[in-house]
């Protein structure tokens, strides 16, 4: 996707989660977002078909394997990183609150490879709690209100097994910096609530920004004792 492109469709973000937040709905403007797009994946800020380039460099770099060992993707949108997880050798379950986005991920990924389910983060479905070896969570805590965050990371941190992984993937922001706009990155004393949850941290890797101006992306893992 080009600048111009990327710019416009994070204006059309901005104006839909603040017309969404107006009216006390916190999460209705994603579906709406995927809804609008219509199949155009160019107008979704975070949706270029492939797996999370930070997410992939950090696979690459430690040999990620599944070997038949079970994966969740929080808010998987159109399953880019669920489908890169299938194909590592995980047995994926991938869900996300957008009935549209899980339509979409279904025609792009569907079979019998991974499972995309429409399942809300906060009210998941009690056989997932505890039930996974790696769970991965990319830029859904952020976009989220800061008053959803420590919940936020309560609930993906539940879906840990024993001797399971956790890898976050998010934009990074000191702890007094100011937050902006949507996506509001997450600080360091946000994701101390990680291991507040019973997970150690394993590994903190920065990334610096592409462009100018924009925050460093963080990819951080834990794990579950
Ligand atoms: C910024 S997008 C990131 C999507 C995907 N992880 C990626 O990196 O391409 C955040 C995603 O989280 C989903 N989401 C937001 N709130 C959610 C919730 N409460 N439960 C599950 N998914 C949620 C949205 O629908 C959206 O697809």
């Amino acid at each position: 996707m080009d600048n111009d492109s990327i710019e416009k469709a994070r204006e059309r973000v901005q104006q839909l989660q603040t017309d969404f937040a107006a009216r006390g709905d916190a999460f209705g403007w994603f579906d709406a977002l995927y809804q609008e797009a219509a199949g155009n994946n160019e107008t979704i800020p975070w949706a270029d078909l492939e797996p999370n380039a930070y997410f992939k460099q950090w696979a690459e770099k430690n040999e990620l394997k599944g070997d038949g060992r079970t994966a969740l993707v929080v808010g998987c949108g159109l399953g880019d990183d669920a489908n890169y997880l299938s194909e590592l050798g995980f047995k994926v379950t991938a869900f996300d609150l957008s009935p549209t986005a899980i339509e979409w991920a279904k025609k792009l990924y569907g079979g019998d490879k991974t499972a995309f389910e429409v399942a809300n983060l906060f009210e998941p479905p009690s056989e997932w709690i505890g039930a996974f070896d790696f769970v991965l969570e990319i830029y859904t805590i952020q976009p989220l209100p800061l008053e959803m965050r420590e919940d936020a990371i309560d609930a993906v941190s539940r879906f840990v097994t024993a001797g399971g992984k956790l890898v976050v993937v998010t934009r990074g922001r000191e702890d007094d910096e100011p937050v902006g706009e949507v996506p509001w990155p997450l600080s360091r004393r946000d994701l101390s609530r990680f291991v507040a949850n019973g997970l150690r941290q394993t590994e903190f890797v920065v990334f610096p920004p592409e462009n100018e101006g924009e925050a460093d992306r963080w990819v951080v893992t834990y794990k579950r004792n």
